[in-house]
């Protein structure tokens, strides 16, 4: 039987998206339009003032 991996994706607060697959973290999306580095966080939004609640999206696979 194959089992499809649990895929989220986490909106942390004041934070990136974080592409979860069965709850591990493989990805950091930037979100606040800051990062250097973009599509990835690069961490600015610590200085940038950016502030955003946290949010849960289930992706269905
Ligand atoms: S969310 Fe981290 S740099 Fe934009």
């Amino acid at each position: 039987m194959i089992t499809m991996p649990k895929v989220e994706i986490v909106a942390n607060e004041n934070g990136p998206n974080l592409v979860m697959v069965d709850g591990k973290a493989v990805a950091a999306l930037c979100r606040c339009g800051h990062s250097k580095s973009k599509p990835n966080c690069d961490g600015s939004h610590r200085t940038s003032g950016f502030t955003s609640p946290r949010a849960v999206v289930n992706v269905l696979t």
